[in-house]
């Protein structure tokens, strides 16, 4: 769908100012902008495969951190919120947002949800609807794909008979700063009318839109934001493992070169990334490059090799801790503090703590785990999940912090640790902590 080959709709407004919206994806994405959309006024139909978050989110119970139960439960009171598992309960919607997930299988993009969601929506689909991309994904997918499962699902055209765009999302889980309405939105449509559409919706739900001039640019920056993050974390991550073998402290470096006000941006060493962005996206844009040009996204390819085996480092790191104070791995107790890939966040998809997990239990080591945000029991049956008490820190011969979240007592763990590799440097200088 070029912007070229598509003309005005048929004289409907836009996304009028209170419309029928629904929002295929209930997670991290789709429920805030769920709950927003009614905030604004917007009559909402929240679509999911999964019952049993349906349930809870119509009994007021939130599961997306940023999210709080009050807020959410004024949000049901209204009305006007709909959580949804039967897909009927789409029909007539004036703009439907598809922000189901887009992990990786075997490595390729994983477009199956999208898929699903864009062929109930053209089930559902009526002449002067808007329909939006906002899961992360290669630029085509909305003009190539999306577009193509609408027309064929619902017999109308791109572009002439309904609005088509894509606008990513930014949200940041924990970032008390920036949320969904005060961050600047990428909007963009497949024709001018789509992007009137898109934008006219957006409008109603953050501060500020950023028009872009068709779908491809939005998915292609988005897809730069998370590679730029990815790979300069694993340029940190690559010299901070250089830095300790020439003796240099990379944290008290990196905090130096902050200091210069322009041209450079902070990011610090960890054990790896994790979520659903950053161990993800890049490879779906490299792919993409390699398809369509046949050659290889080399800065992808190696941030993914540096960042995917910090963990390998990690586990290295307190290898050699443990060796120093006659301590084998194997039948050692371990406390991990922090089982989310995230300061303050209770998402543990992806991240760096499971491989952390099954390379230490690989190991022979007995492995404790204290995460009050992240809630899913099923993390690793291998880890034993506990609170951060004084005994515990004592019990075990090692303790790795892997998450600086805020609730940590750091005290404790550096009052009664015999040894602690901190991941984070979050703990006070002491002689039982050791930066990585
Ligand atoms: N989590 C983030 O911080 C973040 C930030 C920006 C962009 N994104 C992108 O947004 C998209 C969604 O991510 P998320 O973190 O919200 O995922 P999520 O796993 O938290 O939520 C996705 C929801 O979609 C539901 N779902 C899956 N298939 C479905 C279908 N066919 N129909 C209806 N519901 C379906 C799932 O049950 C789940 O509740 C992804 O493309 C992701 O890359 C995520």
């Amino acid at each position: 769908m070029s912007q070229s080959s598509s003309t005005a709709i048929i004289g409907e407004d836009p996304a009028p100012p209170a419309s029928r919206t629904v929002i295929v994806g209930l997670g991290y994405v789709g429920l805030p902008l769920a709950v927003r959309a009614v905030e604004v006024g917007h009559h909402v139909v929240g679509l999911d495969v999964d019952a049993e978050r349906v349930k809870r989110l119509l009994s007021g119970e939130s599961y997306v951190e940023d999210v709080p139960a009050e807020r959410l439960a004024a949000v049901v009171a209204t009305g006007r919120f709909e959580p949804t598992i039967d897909a009927d309960d789409c029909t007539g919607f004036d703009v439907a947002v598809i922000t189901v997930p887009t992990p990786l299988r075997e490595g390729l993009p994983e477009m199956r949800h999208i898929e699903e969601a864009a062929r109930l929506l053209g089930a559902h689909l009526r002449p002067g609807a808007t329909v939006v991309l906002e899961s992360t994904t290669y630029p085509g997918t909305t003009e190539e794909l999306v577009a193509t499962i609408l027309e064929q699902t619902s017999g109308l055209r791109a572009g002439v008979d309904f609005h088509l765009g894509y606008s990513p999302e930014r949200i940041d889980p924990g970032n008390p700063q920036w949320h969904l309405e005060n961050t600047p939105k990428v909007v963009s449509g497949i024709d001018d009318a789509s992007l009137a559409a898109v934008r006219a919706f957006y409008d109603t739900v953050v501060d500020t839109t950023v028009p872009v001039g068709s779908p491809q640019v939005a998915e292609l920056a988005k897809l730069l934001e998370n590679t730029f993050r990815h790979v300069n974390i694993a340029l940190i991550n690559e010299l901070a493992v250089f830095a300790r073998e020439l003796g240099i402290d990379i944290w008290e470096a990196v905090d130096a070169a902050a200091t210069k006000p322009y041209g450079f941006m902070k990011f610090t060493p960890g054990p790896g990334v994790g979520g659903h962005c950053l161990p993800i996206d890049p490879s779906y844009l490299s792919w993409r490059v390699k398809r369509a040009t046949g050659r290889v996204f080399r800065f992808v390819e190696l941030a993914n090799d540096i960042n995917d085996h910090m963990p390998d480092y990690v586990v290295r790191r307190l290898i050699e801790g443990l060796n120093r104070r006659g301590r084998p791995v194997n039948g050692s107790q371990i406390l991990l503090l922090g089982l989310a890939y995230k300061r303050n966040t209770g998402d543990a998809r992806e991240s760096p703590a499971i491989r952390v997990i099954e390379l230490l239990t690989g190991l022979g080591a007995f492995v404790s785990a204290v995460d009050p945000h992240v809630v899913e029991a099923h993390v690793d049956r291998r880890v034993r999940r506990t609170q951060l008490t004084a005994a515990e820190v004592a019990r075990a011969d090692a303790v790795v912090l892997l998450t600086d979240h805020d609730s940590l007592d750091v005290d404790v763990v550096v009052r009664e640790a015999r040894y602690v590799l901190d991941c984070r440097r979050m703990l006070a200088p002491a002689s039982t902590v050791e930066v990585l």
